[in-house]
């Protein structure tokens, strides 16, 4: 009895685990959140301007939920990177040129069925301190009603970049797994747009 009362506990245990989604981990907004209020209407779904902005376009297609895999409809969803010509944020104080066909942020609000996407360009690294350079990532700030509920970074999967990252370096591998992107080629938008788009998919996973 007590051995099936244990392999019974394992089997609920394990079963009971695996239907838990991994929480997408929160990480800084780093000094360059634009903190555009979420009423104003600053900033869409694309930041590329058509993919017309400098760098390797890209498209997210995304969604969020909750742990128990239930969709979060009517989220807001706040985006900001830097650009694909010298790794800018438009509000620090470096003074290369801005990409002008670029927005540096926008926003995306998710569906009746939590999904949301979004246009950007892939950005590029930035040096964040001696010995460090961050790897190309966009920042998301996830509100719901008035709350901010998550606020994280997504990374480009096989960027040279990762391995010494100080900010994922203090996640598991679970977690590293759902912010790191795998990119393939859309082809009905690149066809549509005559040059190769990549496309990323996302699962926001918030509490
Ligand atoms: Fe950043």
């Amino acid at each position: 009895m007590k051995t099936g009362g244990l392999v019974l506990s394992i089997i609920f245990g394990a079963f009971g685990h695996s239907q838990e989604l991994t929480l997408t981990p929160a990480q800084t907004a780093g000094p360059f959140y634009p903190g555009f209020n979420q009423t104003q209407q600053s900033g869409d779904s694309d930041l590329s301007n058509n993919f017309t902005a400098h760098g390797t376009p890209i498209v997210i297609k995304a969604k969020v939920s909750n742990k128990a895999g239930e969709v979060i409809p009517n989220a807001l969803i706040h985006i900001w990177q830097t650009d694909g010509i010298a790794g800018r944020y438009f509000n620090d104080d470096r003074t290369e040129a801005l990409d002008v066909n670029f927005d540096y942020y926008g926003k995306s609000i998710s569906q009746e069925d939590g999904r949301f996407s979004f246009r950007t360009i892939r950005p590029i690294e930035y040096p964040a301190g001696e010995d460090w350079i961050r790897p190309d990532h966009i920042h998301l700030r996830v509100f719901v009603g008035n709350q901010i509920k998550l606020t994280t970074q997504i990374y480009f999967s096989g960027d040279e970049f990762l391995e010494q990252d100080l900010i994922l370096q203090n996640m598991s591998d679970e977690e590293r797994k759902t912010v790191i992107i795998d990119y393939k080629k859309n082809e009905e938008l690149s066809r549509e747009q005559e040059k190769t788009i990549l496309e990323g998919k996302l699962h926001l996973v918030i509490d």
